[in-house]
C-alpha cells in the first residue's frame, strides 16, 4: 500500500529563532491521522531541525540540492553534505526552481539520478500554468515534465520516488484545484506511470497534491482516491494549520 504523506515546503521563510519557534510548536501538536509528516526548512536550518526533531516522528526534509558531488559550485549544496547533517528525502522540479531559477527537466533528471545514487528519497514535482490549463494542455504538459525527468529510470527506482502534483495556478493564489481536478489529473499521471511501468508501480508510488492546501480544504482533496497526500506551502508556517492538514486523513 502507498503512503500517505503530508510535507510542509517553507520555501525561503523563517530565519533561526522563527525556525526555533515553528519547530517548538509542531512538537506540541497531536498527531491523530496515519500520513508521514516531513518538513523542509531553508538549507542554514535543517541540522538545526533535525536535531529539534530527532525523538520526533516528524522528517527534515531539504528544498532542493545540486547533482554534483561537490567542487567549483558556488552557492550550491550536494546529496552527501545533505545527508551528513540526518537529511534523506530532497523535494526537487518546484515550480518555483522551475521558474525563477530556470530548472530545466533535462536538469531534474540529472538531480533525481544523483539523489537516488546517494540513496535519497526524492519528492518529485511538477505541474501545468493557467494557460495549459485554460489550453486545455494540462495533461500533455504533466506528461512530458513527468517523462523528461523521470522515464529514464527503471521501475526499482520508484520506491524513492514521490511526486506532487502542483498546478503553478494554485499556488500561493488561495486558488486551489477542485478535488475533482485535482483527482483527475491524480488518477491520469498514474495511468501515465502504468503505461510506462506496469500497474503494480503506478499503485505503490505517493501522489501529493499541493497549491493552497488549507485545514478547510484538505479533507475533501485528500478524501479523492489517487490523492495521497499534500505538499503544503504557507499553512505549513503555522503548526496548527499544519497538523489541522495532517489530520485531515
Ligand atoms: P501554497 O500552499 O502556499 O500554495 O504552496 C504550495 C507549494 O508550493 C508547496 O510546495
Amino acid at each position: 500500500m502507498r503512503k500517505n504523506i503530508v510535507a510542509g515546503n517553507w520555501k525561503m521563510n523563517n530565519d533561526l529563532s522563527q525556525t526555533e519557534t515553528l519547530l517548538t510548536s509542531l512538537k506540541n501538536q497531536k498527531q491523530t491521522s496515519n500520513a508521514e509528516v516531513m518538513v523542509a526548512p531553508t538549507f542554514t536550518n535543517l541540522w538545526h531541525a533535525f536535531e529539534a526533531l530527532r525523538e520526533s516522528n516528524v522528517e527534515v526534509v531539504a528544498q532542493n540540492m545540486h547533482f554534483a558531488e561537490n567542487g567549483a559550485y558556488t552557492g550550491e549544496i550536494s546529496a552527501s553534505m545533505l545527508k551528513s547533517v540526518g537529511v534523506q528525502t530532497v523535494i526537487l522540479g518546484h515550480s518555483e526552481r522551475r521558474a525563477y531559477f530556470n530548472e530545466t527537466d533535462e536538469l531534474l533528471a540529472k538531480k533525481v539520478d544523483a539523489a537516488l545514487a546517494n540513496s535519497m528519497r526524492v519528492i518529485f514535482c511538477f505541474g501545468e500554468e493557467l494557460a495549459d490549463r485554460k489550453g486545455d494542455n494540462h495533461e500533455n504538459v504533466v506528461a512530458s515534465q513527468i517523462k523528461n525527468a523521470l522515464f529514464h529510470l527503471d521501475a526499482a527506482a520508484f520506491k524513492n520516488i514521490v511526486l506532487a502534483y502542483e498546478p503553478v495556478w494554485a499556488i500561493g493564489t488561495g486558488e486551489t484545484a477542485s478535488p475533482e481536478q485535482a483527482q483527475d489529473m491524480h488518477a491520469f499521471i498514474r495511468k501515465t506511470l502504468a503505461d510506462k511501468y506496469g500497474n503494480d508501480i503506478a499503485q505503490s508510488v505517493s501522489i501529493l497534491y499541493g497549491g493552497s492546501v488549507k485545514p478547510a480544504n484538505a479533507k475533501e482533496i485528500f478524501s479523492k482516491p489517487d490523492v495521497d497526500g499534500g505538499l503544503i506551502g504557507g499553512a505549513a508556517l503555522k503548526a496548527e494549520d499544519f497538523y489541522a492538514i495532517v489530520n485531515a486523513f
